[in-house]
């Protein structure tokens, strides 16, 4: 990827719903988590395709609060990878200029991971190249489940008044707080959901659907799909002249 390969009027913060790494491991005659190790690599790539693409924000979906339905071995396989992966990649994180940070809920993770992650956001802190946000233990409706609750609670505590709940208040407590709405979210795989993914902050944004499955979703075909948001109308509800 070269520089002038920014695209005009390209999506600013890009959510990707990484799906398929079980199925690519299949067709291979290989464990899933073979897939999981392929699509870790991808991450990487994608990651490092988003300065020249004008990507600021790239949020990814790396474990959902429903993925504890998987098998022991996929879920402790996958707890691994995230551990080896932060261990592995945090100094060229650091050095490419990648700010690191983790929404969902911490509390089921196991204490060595929620480790590594505060210590990987703590490290990336002063970056400000590409803002990479790795959701583990996510799920949308968990996400606003916590928010409403800490909301009822600075309610209750007098901290907050019940005339100043609104979208705007509630938006604040949200994981995401810090963070621009998604304009594009991609899910690879062929699967046209939304898998409880970013549900707020998704209202105005663009959706793409592609078929390739996540380890092949290589940066030129990332390219290709910010390519099409690119000459897309957003509208935001209005009409415009
Ligand atoms: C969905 O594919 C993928 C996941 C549940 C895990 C996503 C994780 C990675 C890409 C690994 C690395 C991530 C980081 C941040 C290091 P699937 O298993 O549901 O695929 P299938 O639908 O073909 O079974």
């Amino acid at each position: 990827m070269a520089a002038d390969d920014r695209i005009e009027g390209g999506p600013r913060h890009v959510a990707c719903i990484m799906d398929g790494n079980g199925r690519w491991a299949t067709k291979r005659g290989r464990p899933r988590l073979f897939g999981h190790h392929a699509g870790a690599r991808r991450v990487k790539e994608i990651v490092r395709a988003c300065p020249d693409l004008g990507v600021r924000y790239l949020t990814i979906f790396a474990f959902s609060t429903e993925n504890w339905k998987r098998t022991q071995s996929e879920v402790s396989g996958l707890m691994k990878l995230f551990r080896r992966y932060i261990q592995r990649e945090a100094r060229d994180l650091l050095a490419e200029g990648v700010r690191v940070r983790f929404i969902g809920d911490r509390v089921r993770l196991d204490a060595k991971l929620v480790r590594l992650m505060d210590e990987l956001e703590l490290l990336t802190s002063g970056n400000d190249r590409v803002h990479l946000t790795i959701a583990l233990n996510y799920g949308g409706r968990d996400e606003l489940g916590r928010a409403t609750k800490r909301m009822a609670q600075e309610v209750a505590e007098g901290k907050l008044s019940p005339r100043d709940v609104d979208e705007t208040t509630l938006a604040r407590f949200l994981d995401t707080h810090v963070l621009p709405d998604p304009d594009l979210v991609i899910r690879t795989s062929g699967e046209a959901r939304i898998s409880n993914f970013l549900l707020w902050q998704s209202a105005y944004a663009e959706y793409e659907f592609v078929d390739t499955l996540w380890p092949d979703f290589c940066p030129e075909e990332f390219a290709r799909v910010l390519r099409l948001y690119g000459a897309r109308d957003r509208r935001f509800g209005a009409v415009l002249a």
